[in-house]
C-alpha cells in the first residue's frame, strides 16, 4: 500500500505516465523549447545530455526529435530511481539509453562523473524533501563536463492557486471552494512528506554557492490557453494524493470531508475555474 511518507508516492501506473506526457506537452507549449536557447553545445559529435528523474523519457524523446530535425547527433541518457514508466528499449531511438540512478546518491558511479554537456532536472518539487535540493545540484556539478550546463524546470508549489476564466477582475465566478480543496490537498502532502518550496526561489543562489554561474533564472506565469491542461494534470495528482491521505488518516488543515471539498470545487471548475502554478526555469553553467 502506498504511504504518503515514503519517498515518492505518485502512481506507477499508466495514468501517471499519461499525466507526464500531458505535462511535457504543456512545458513545450509554454516555453517553445526543450533545451534552453542560452545553452551552447560544443560542435563536436560526442554531445552527451542526461535527464535526472526522467519518468517516461518524454523530454528525451522530444529532444531527440529536435536534434534529428537539426541534423545533429547527441547521446541522451535517461536516469530515474525506478523504471516503471520506461518505454521498451526497442521503441526508443538508438541514441537514447535509460538506466537507474538515485539523483540523491552520495557516491555517484564513476561512469557518471564528468560525462555530460547538460544535466536536466524537471518536475522535482514533490521529490525534494526538507527544502533542500543541494544533493541534486552537487551531483549535477559532478556529472557535468567543464563548461557544461544544468537546466532545471519546475513548478512552484507555493504559487498554486485557483483562477477564474480571463482575469479575476472580469469574472464573477467564485474560486473559494477550489482554493480550499487545493490548499487542503497541498498542505496534507507538504506535512506528510515534509515538502517545502522556498528552495525554488533560491535556486540561482544555490547554483552560485555550488560553483555554477547563473545563465538564466526566471518565473513564468502559465498562459491562459494552457490552464485547462494544467488543471487536468493537477486534479489528477491531487486526487491521487488525497486518496492516499484520506486512507492513511493524514489529511490536515480541514475538518471537512474530502468528498465534500472535491464536489464543491468541481462545481466551480465546471464553470471555468482553473488551477495553476508558476513555472521556474533555472540554467547554470560549470566553469570551463
Ligand atoms: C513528476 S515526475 C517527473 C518526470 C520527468 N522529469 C518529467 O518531467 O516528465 C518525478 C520523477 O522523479 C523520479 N524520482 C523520484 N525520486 C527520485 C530519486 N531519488 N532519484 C531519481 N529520480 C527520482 C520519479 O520516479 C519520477 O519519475
Amino acid at each position: 500500500m502506498s504511504d504518503l511518507r515514503k519517498n515518492y508516492v505518485v502512481s506507477h501506473g499508466f495514468d501517471e505516465s499519461g499525466r507526464l506526457y500531458m505535462q511535457h506537452w504543456m512545458w513545450k507549449m509554454q516555453l517553445g523549447w526543450d533545451l534552453h536557447p542560452a545553452i551552447k553545445l560544443p560542435e563536436s559529435s560526442d554531445v552527451r545530455i542526461a535527464d535526472q528523474g526522467c519518468g517516461n523519457a518524454a523530454w528525451l524523446v522530444s529532444l531527440a526529435s529536435d536534434f534529428e530535425k537539426e541534423g545533429r547527433h547527441a547521446s541522451l541518457v535517461g536516469l530515474d530511481v525506478q523504471n516503471y514508466h520506461y518505454p521498451p528499449t526497442g521503441n526508443l531511438p538508438p541514441n537514447i539509453k535509460l538506466a537507474i540512478l538515485d539523483a540523491f546518491a552520495e557516491d555517484l558511479p564513476e561512469d557518471q562523473v564528468g560525462q555530460y554537456d547538460v544535466v536536466h532536472v524537471r518536475a522535482f518539487s514533490s521529490v525534494i524533501k526538507d527544502d533542500n535540493p543541494e544533493p541534486i545540484i552537487k551531483n549535477a556539478y559532478k556529472m557535468l563536463k567543464p563548461g557544461g550546463y544544468i537546466q532545471w524546470d519546475d513548478l512552484d508549489g507555493d504559487s498554486f492557486r485557483a483562477v477564474a476564466p480571463g482575469s479575476h477582475s472580469e469574472s464573477s465566478i467564485p474560486t473559494a471552494a477550489t482554493e480550499e480543496m487545493v490548499a487542503t490537498s497541498l498542505q496534507s502532502q507538504k506535512v506528510a512528506m515534509n515538502l517545502k518550496y522556498s528552495w525554488l526561489g533560491r535556486l540561482g543562489q544555490l547554483y552560485e554557492q555550488h560553483g555554477l554561474e547563473v545563465v538564466d533564472y526566471k518565473k513564468v506565469i502559465v498562459k491562459k490557453e494552457l490552464r485547462s491542461v494544467m488543471t487536468v494534470s493537477l486534479l489528477m495528482i491531487h486526487a491521487h494524493i488525497a486518496r492516499i491521505a484520506v486512507r492513511n488518516g493524514c489529511m490536515v488543515g480541514t475538518d471537512k470531508n474530502w468528498e465534500e471539498l472535491w464536489t464543491k470545487a468541481g462545481e466551480e471548475i465546471s464553470q471555468g475555474v482553473s488551477l495553476t502554478m508558476d513555472m521556474v526555469v533555472a540554467v547554470g553553467r560549470k566553469p570551463a
